[in-house]
C-alpha cells in the first residue's frame, strides 16, 4: 500500500513537472548545429530535427558510406532551401583535427550554436575480460571524444557570449550495474565534466546540458547486447527501449530551454530526481519536487538494489552449478 501512494505521488509530480516545462528559450531556424555520432542512432536524430527545424546542420563520425547516406537522409527534412547539411568524417579522439574542422566549418557553414556530442560506442562485459585496447577505445570514445570537441568549441562560445553543448552519457552514469565497469566509468567522467563547465561557462552565456538517456533503439543498442553478460540482460529488463526520435527531441528541448539534465521516460526521470545530489538546478519547482521525492526515492531503491543483487547472485549459482 505504501509503495502505491508512492508511486502514485511521483507520478502525478511527474506529470506536473511534464505539463510545467518551460517552452523553448532559443530558436534553431538559421542556427549552425554540430552533432557528433550524427551518422546514426540518437545523434542521427538530432540530426533531422535540426533539419526540421530550420537549422544548418553538420554531422561528424568515421564511415564515410554512412555519413553520406545519413546526408542524404537528413536532406529530405529540409524546410528551406538555404539550410546547409554538411559530412565530415573525421575522429572525435583526436584533438588537433577535431579543432582543425570546427575552425573550417565556421569559415564554410557559419558560426556553430550548438554543440551535440552523440559520438559513443558500448561494449558491456565483467572487467577482467577486457583488454587494455578495448578499455582505451572505450575511454578515447566516450570520455576524450566527448572532451575534446567541447574543448575546442568553448573558446569560440567564449567570444561570441553565446552557445549550448550538450554531452551525451547514458542512465549509468547515475548508477553503475553490471557489465558496465568500464562504459559506466567514461559516463560519469562526462557528469563530472558536465558539472563543472557549467560552471566556468555560465557567465559567457553558454550552457551545458547531459543527456542521460535510457536504453534506446539504435544500432548502437544492438551492438551492445551481443556484448551483455546475462545478467546484465536481466537487470536492464526492468526498464523498456525507448525511440531515438523521442531521446533525441527530449534532448533538443532541454538543451533550448538551457536545462542542465535531459531525461526520457517515467524511469529515468525517477533515476535522476534520485541522484540529483549538488547537480544544477534551473527551476525552482524542480528543486521542491526533488526535496519531497528524495527520502521515498531512496527507500524505493533499496528495493531495486535488492533485486539486482538478487539476479546476480542467482546466475552465479546456476553457473556454479554446471
Ligand atoms: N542506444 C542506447 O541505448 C544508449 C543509451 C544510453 C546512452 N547512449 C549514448 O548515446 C550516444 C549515441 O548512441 P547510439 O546508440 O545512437 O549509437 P550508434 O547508433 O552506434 O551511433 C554512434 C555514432 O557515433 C559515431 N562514432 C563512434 N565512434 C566515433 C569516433 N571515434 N569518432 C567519430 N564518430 C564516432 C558512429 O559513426 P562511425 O562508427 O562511423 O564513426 C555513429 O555515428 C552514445 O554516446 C551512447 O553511449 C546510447
Amino acid at each position: 500500500m505504501i509503495g502505491f501512494i508512492i508511486i502514485l505521488v511521483i507520478t502525478i509530480l511527474f506529470l506536473v513537472l511534464k505539463y510545467f516545462k518551460s517552452p523553448h528559450k532559443s530558436s534553431l531556424k538559421g542556427r549552425h548545429i554540430v552533432v557528433t555520432g550524427g551518422s546514426s542512432g540518437i545523434g542521427k536524430w538530432v540530426a533531422i530535427l535540426g533539419a526540421k527545424r530550420g537549422a544548418h546542420v553538420t554531422i561528424i563520425a568515421r564511415n564515410a558510406d554512412k555519413l553520406e547516406d545519413a546526408q542524404k537522409e537528413i536532406k529530405t527534412f529540409c524546410i528551406n532551401e538555404e539550410q546547409k547539411i554538411t559530412k565530415v568524417s573525421v575522429d572525435v579522439s583526436k584533438y588537433g583535427d577535431i579543432q582543425h574542422i570546427f575552425h573550417e566549418l565556421e569559415e564554410t557553414v557559419g558560426p556553430i550554436f550548438m554543440l551535440v556530442n552523440c559520438a559513443g560506442i558500448a561494449i558491456c562485459g565483467k572487467l577482467e575480460d577486457f583488454d587494455e585496447q578495448q578499455i582505451k577505445q572505450l575511454i578515447d570514445v566516450n570520455f576524450l571524444g566527448t572532451l575534446y570537441p567541447v574543448k575546442a568549441i568553448i573558446p569560440k562560445f567564449k567570444e561570441r557570449k553565446e552557445g549550448i553543448v550538450v554531452l551525451t552519457a547514458s542512465q549509468v552514469a547515475l548508477m553503475g550495474m553490471y557489465g558496465y565497469s568500464v562504459y559506466s566509468s567514461c559516463k560519469f567522467a562526462l557528469r563530472g565534466l558536465a558539472e563543472s563547465l557549467q560552471m566556468e561557462v555560465k557567465p559567457y552565456n553558454i550552457s551545458v546540458t547531459l543527456a542521460l538517456p535510457p536504453d534506446t533503439d539504435t544500432p548502437g543498442f544492438e551492438l551492445e547486447n551481443q556484448t551483455k553478460p546475462i545478467e546484465t540482460k536481466l537487470i536492464s529488463e526492468v526498464a523498456g527501449l525507448a525511440k531515438p526520435e523521442q531521446v533525441a527531441r527530449n534532448l533538443i528541448d532541454d538543451a533550448l530551454a538551457h536545462r542542465f539534465f535531459s531525461y526520457s521516460g517515467f524511469e529515468s526521470y525517477i533515476l535522476t530526481t534520485l541522484c540529483v545530489g549538488m547537480s544544477p538546478f534551473t527551476s525552482f519547482l524542480d528543486v521542491i519536487v526533488q526535496a519531497v521525492l528524495l527520502g521515498p526515492l531512496r527507500l524505493l531503491s533499496v528495493y531495486y538494489i535488492l533485486s539486482f543483487n538478487y539476479i546476480v547472485k542467482k546466475c552465479h549459482l546456476e553457473k556454479m552449478n554446471k
